[in-house]
């Protein structure tokens, strides 16, 4: 495997393009694989989960490869992040790797180490008594949550991505340290609808959404922004210049046209989005990328909107715990939310999980040209809307 060959730190101010290198991205990964995964790469025979967290992989060498996975916080503190170090060194020899889930996992060689790690993760507890690296995550279980940056770090976000995971999870805890579930559970959440999450391949997906258009700060707005920049921005041409009364440079919103989407504070900061009453979290369920037993799906719309009741979201917690709880009951072995979802119908869906269908999942947008009348669950055809009429109430 051809590495880097470490021409770091030897820039020579008299002779500056010598050995000038221009990529100067991050190092090879080959660099940060642990000894036993660069001698079994590209060998490995299968992979067993040994209990919940657990995972053993085997090579054509003979070799055995362990895995203890634990959850983590994702925004973490220096101390944190500095005992993930120790117990790496402890244990690991200094090799640490994180999943695309924010989960932890510590690589070893032996069972015996295997014990040892695990008795030292379950030992170490924040002050508040709950563990600092619970272990589990494997298999049919609900992993840690893949999630956005929230009012941390990012411009846009109609949710605080981080304490909705955190009030999601202390929930569904048992569901991350067992395997008790038909199958896994893959929860996302997006803090908005430009969605670095991923949300809509997630089993369950809670993302922030935004109802009111952003306003617009004609006080500072020719200042501070581009003006034909974020004309451009607006996805669905909802945004043209204007005058203010006293002749200003400004720009003028239409309003059933704007879908709220964001795109135009994240070019311009005289356009703020975020509203208290207007911001929530809306719920998909049902999506998935793996190709077993059926195909990929998106996850659809099952709850239009509920509040942001920081810090514990106890709306959105009790709906997810809802609907976990009657797909692991309802569900067979094996089958994803999506495909039990899709067996036992929609409707069903709805009525066990007691979620009201509501009017808000219909698409009601006038320049929905496909969907318009129809929700990701349904689609209203001539028959189902004369079968509606014949039951009356309905226009
Ligand atoms: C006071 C005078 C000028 C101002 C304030 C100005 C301002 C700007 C700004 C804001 C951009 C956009 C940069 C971006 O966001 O990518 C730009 C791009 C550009 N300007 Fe000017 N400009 C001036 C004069 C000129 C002149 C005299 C020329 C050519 C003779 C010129 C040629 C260009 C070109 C070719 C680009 C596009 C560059 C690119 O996209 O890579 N500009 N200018
Ligand atoms: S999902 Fe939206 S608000 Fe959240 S981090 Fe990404 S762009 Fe920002
Ligand atoms: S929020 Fe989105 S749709 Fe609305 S005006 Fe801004 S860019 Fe356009």
């Amino acid at each position: 495997m051809a590495l880097s060959t470490g021409k770091y730190g030897k820039f020579d101010p008299q002779n500056p393009t010598k050995d000038r290198i221009t990529d100067i991205g991050p190092r090879h990964y080959w660099e940060n694989f642990p000894p036993s995964i660069q001698k079994n790469y590209g060998k490995w025979l299968y992979h067993e989960i040994l209990e919940p967290g657990v995972l053993v992989h085997v090579s054509e060498t003979g070799d055995k490869v362990y895995t203890v996975r634990c959850g983590s916080p994702r925004l973490m503190t220096v101390q944190h992040v500095r005992e993930i170090c120790d117990i790496a060194d402890k244990y690991c020899d200094g090799y640490v790797r994180f999943t695309t889930r924010n989960n932890i996992e510590f690589i070893v060689d032996s069972l015996e180490k295997v014990e040892a790690l695990k008795k030292d993760l379950w030992s170490r507890k924040f002050v508040s008594g709950s563990y600092k690296f619970p272990i589990g995550g494997t298999g049919a279980s609900i992993t840690n949550i893949v999630h956005t940056q929230g009012y941390v770090h990012c411009h846009t976000p109609a949710t605080d991505a981080s304490s909705l995971v955190k009030a999601v999870m202390d929930d569904l805890f048992d569901y991350f340290t067992g395997m008790t579930l038909p199958a896994k559970v893959r929860v996302a959440v997006a803090c908005c609808l430009n969605m670095c999450g991923a949300v809509h391949c997630s089993d369950i997906a809670l993302l922030g959404i935004h109802r009111k258009p952003p306003i617009i700060d004609h006080e500072v707005i020719d200042q501070v922004c581009e003006l034909p920049l974020v004309i451009s921005s607006c996805p669905l041409g909802a945004i043209s210049p204007d005058k203010t009364p006293e002749g200003r440079r400004t720009l003028k919103i239409k309003v059933e046209r704007c879908m709220f989407c964001g795109n135009c504070y994240t070019m311009c900061p005289a356009l703020p989005i975020a509203d208290k009453e207007g911001d929530g979290v809306a719920i998909l369920v049902g999506g998935k990328i793996s190709n077993a037993v059926s195909e990929p799906k998106f996850s659809k719309v099952v709850v239009a909107y509920l509040p942001n009741n920081f810090p514990r979201f106890p709306e959105v917690v009790q709906t997810v715990k809802k609907i976990v709880e009657v797909y692991a009951a309802d569900a067979r072995k094996h089958e994803r939310l999506g495909d039990w979802a899709e067996r036992i119908g929609w409707e069903k869906f709805f009525e066990k999980t007691g979620i009201p269908f509501t009017e808000h999942l219909i698409d009601d947008y006038r320049l929905a040209y496909d969907t318009f009348r129809t929700s990701t669950q349904f689609k209203f055809t001539e028959a189902a809307w004369n079968v509606c009429k014949a039951a009356g109430g309905i226009d």
